[in-house]
């Protein structure tokens, strides 16, 4: 039963293309089941320089199956360019298949996601503008536009022409905006239907009979666990679950089939757009680290915010993921500092919290307690066994894996296929010869 799941373990840009990418190699199939086009995966590999936004980072690989599972959200443009992207490159694209489950992100949700932010003002949650908490909205509220829809011009005019009406409602009487056409949305997704239709399939069947055949699958997560509507640093959360609980659903098997759950960890912690995070570093060091880990978003551009490694947040993210597995990523990224720390508590005034606060307001209050240890010099992007990393270096994932509570099995020391350790194989998992 060799299905892993990779999961974001913190606030996202884990790294999850990378490892996807490297451990797609021997996947038969490859699912993203969250999120829509506000995930942005790098990858880097022979074919070049990616950023995946909807396309699981399997695609590489001829052989293996790639599907964009029930739980993700689907805009059609970006989905299309990105196949027009991937096929220029030489990229077959004719084994990926779509959800007939999945939702559509409508011209409207685009409309809302900037009115809605805009109507925040302070509050904003520093969205990506992608429609992404519209569209799942609409979703829970039975309102959406799913994929199948697409198979049947009539059954799409009529679900399009009753939600439209609505919709058209709420952007002109609550927002003051222009209605949109029925005709040009309607035209607009017909021709994009034209180019979908071929890959939508009821994806859950071909997902069973590879676990049938006991074929290794993959689950793709999207976002990070701290972004979770329930669990992440609500509001500041996105819209749909990016844990091992959401591959599940957003992948339609059940969770006994799922074998081995990754959580994929930075060696420090990143964030994009608004909330808190305790062991931010608003000073030099923060910006040193964004400087040399070019922290810029990959689908916005945006800065991100920067600090130490959260291990509060991380032991957190382990317990409800229920990680067996881990990867650490950008290490090399800390190379050359005198030191690096970890948040090993927060204080809240005279008090030590040891667990991740549900309450934002007190998030916001909680001040980093911090272990330090010494830097490493050496640099360690060349380095390919545990062993041969810089004793530093060893020391600091040896306490991280400490403090995660879980085997460090990847540490990856560079952007490429090729920069990673293989610290404990995934041998029982069927990801490593
Ligand atoms: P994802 O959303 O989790 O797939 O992560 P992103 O692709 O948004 O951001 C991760 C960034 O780190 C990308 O630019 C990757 O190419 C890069 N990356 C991944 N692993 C490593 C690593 O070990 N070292 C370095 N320097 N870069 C890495
Ligand atoms: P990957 O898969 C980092 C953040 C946004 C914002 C919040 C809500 O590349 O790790 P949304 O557009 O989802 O309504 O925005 O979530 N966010 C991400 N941050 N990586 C991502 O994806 C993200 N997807 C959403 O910046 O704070
Ligand atoms: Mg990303």
């Amino acid at each position: 039963m060799p299905v892993l799941a990779v999961i974001g373990a913190q606030w996202g840009d884990e790294g999850k293309g990378k490892v996807v990418d490297m451990l797609a190699e021997r996947a038969k199939v490859v699912v993203r089941f969250s999120g829509g086009d506000n995930a942005g995966h790098t990858v880097i590999n022979r074919y070049g320089k990616f950023g995946l936004h909807l396309v699981p980072c399997g695609i590489f690989y001829p052989e293996t199956t790639c599907i964009i599972g029930n739980g993700v959200a689907i805009n059609p443009a970006t989905l299309l360019s990105e196949i027009d992207l991937l096929n220029n490159h030489g990229i077959s694209t004719g084994n990926l298949f779509i959800s007939d489950r999945a939702n559509l992100i409508m011209p409207y949700h685009l409309l809302l996601d900037k009115l809605e932010e805009e109507s925040r003002g302070d509050n904003a949650i520093g969205t990506t503008l992608r429609g992404i908490g519209p569209v799942y909205a609409d979703k829970v509220a039975r309102r959406g536009i799913r994929a199948g829809d697409l198979l049947d011009e009539k059954v799409f005019l009529e679900r399009l022409k009753l939600i439209l009406e609505y919709k058209n409602v709420v952007l002109t009487k609550v927002y003051g905006a222009a209605p949109l056409s029925l005709d040009d949305v309607y035209s607009q997704y017909c021709r994009y239907a034209e180019r979908m239709v071929p890959h939508i399939r009821e994806t859950t069947v071909m997902i069973d009979k590879a676990i049938q055949r006991n074929q290794p699958v993959l689950l793709e997560g999207a976002q990070g666990t701290l972004l979770d509507p329930d669990f992440g640093t609500y509001p500041y959360a996105t819209s749909s679950s990016p844990l091992a609980g959401g591959a599940s659903i957003g992948a339609g098997i059940g969770p006994t089939k799922i074998d081995a759950v990754l959580g994929v960890f930075k060696a420090y912690v990143t964030r994009v757009g608004a909330g808190p995070f305790p062991s931010e570093l608003k000073d030099k060091v923060g910006d040193s680290i964004r400087e040399r880990g070019h922290e810029f978003g990959t689908t916005t551009g945006r800065p991100r915010s920067c600090g130490w490694f959260d291990a509060v947040a991380a032991r957190f993210s382990t317990r409800i993921n229920g990680f067996n597995a881990a990867a650490i990523t950008r290490l090399d990224i800390l190379d050359g500092f005198p030191s690096v720390k970890i948040c090993t508590g927060y204080r809240l005034g005279k008090d030590k919290l040891d667990d991740f606060p549900s309450r934002i307001d007190i998030l916001e209050k909680c001040q980093p307690v911090y272990e330090e240890l010494p830097g490493w010099k050496t640099p360690v992007g060349d380095v390919r066994e545990f062993n041969h990393l810089p004793a530093e270096a060893r020391q600091y994932v040896t306490r991280l894996e400490e403090f995660i509570d879980c085997p460090v099995n990847i540490i990856s020391v560079g952007p490429s296929r090729e920069q990673t350790i293989e610290v404990k194989p995934l041998v029982r998992h069927g990801f490593f010869p």
